[in-house]
């Protein structure tokens, strides 16, 4: 399981995974939050969704990593502490902050989520613990020390831009508003920006070909979705801001 071929076909695949999900959610809006839509099979409560998604990218990743000869090593660990700080909050903590109170997503959704969560989490877990062999020098390298700044502010932007949505709804409410404060002055979905800066940190600090495949498959993912909830928001709302962009701020 842990052959070095093996690992590498698995890792461009999650990279030709990247090309079709961006080529697919370009014409397909995926059917969960506000683009939400029957048709898709059965359902499952939204926040039991986000638990089970995100779950492989916690305990699966452990589990490849805890079989790694390099598991003690501090520079896998500290590289697998920004992993899991971003995944413990996205599985344990997130979920239980949104107001979507009686909101479901297809059982489709969260299996695709939990296919490539496990993919990755073998990818990149198994690429610290097993084939890196980072020599302790490695955490003053710049790119180490720069990746780790890029990834703690995406962190920032996601975490910061998620909380400004979550709060636009009182306890029980469910409807839509303006974002407003934030990088929302200037972009739809700064929470996706973020998360493509993050992951595009972590490809940084880890300087490796499984970092560079989830930031491509990041970006893949939520720019497409960008693109579609920018549409949303400019026919939703007559006064949305105009000289607001999607993604990237002045650009799209
Ligand atoms: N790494 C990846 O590939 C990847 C993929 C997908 C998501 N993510 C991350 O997961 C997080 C959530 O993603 P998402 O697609 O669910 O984000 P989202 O559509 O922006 O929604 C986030 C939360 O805020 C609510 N919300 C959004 N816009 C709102 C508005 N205008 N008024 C009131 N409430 C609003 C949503 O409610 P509703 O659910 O009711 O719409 C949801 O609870 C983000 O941080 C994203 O970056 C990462």
């Amino acid at each position: 399981m842990h052959d070095a071929d093996f690992h590498r076909w698995m890792t461009w695949a999650e990279i030709a995974l990247a090309a079709i999900t961006f080529v697919v959610l370009l014409v397909v809006k995926a059917p969960y939050g506000r683009h939400v839509r029957r048709g898709w099979g059965p359902e499952i409560p939204s926040r039991l969704g986000w638990v089970l998604m995100e779950f492989p990218a916690v305990a699966v990743f452990l589990w490849f990593y805890a079989q790694g000869d390099y598991r003690w090593d501090l520079v896998p660990l500290a590289l697998v502490s920004l992993w899991q700080v971003h995944y413990v909050h996205r599985t344990f903590i997130y979920p239980f902050r949104l107001r979507i109170k009686g909101k479901t997503m297809p059982v489709l959704i969260a299996a695709l989520a939990i296919f490539f969560n496990v993919l990755n989490a073998y990818v990149n877990a198994t690429w610290l613990s097993h084939f890196a062999a980072y020599d302790v020098s490695w955490l003053w390298d710049p790119r180490f020390i720069l990746g780790v700044t890029v990834f703690a502010t995406g962190f920032w932007i996601n975490f910061s831009s998620d909380r400004i949505l979550i709060n636009l709804r009182k306890p029980g409410e469910t409807g839509y508003k303006i974002p407003k404060g934030g990088l929302f002055r200037v972009v739809s979905c700064p929470n996706y920006l973020g998360e493509i800066i993050e992951w595009t940190g972590f490809a940084i600090a880890t300087w490796s070909l499984p970092g560079l495949a989830f930031a491509l498959y990041t970006a893949a993912n939520v720019g497409p979705r960008a693109l579609a909830n920018h549409r949303w928001y400019r026919e939703t709302f007559d006064d949305y801001p105009a000289e607001r962009k999607a993604l990237i701020p002045f650009v799209v």
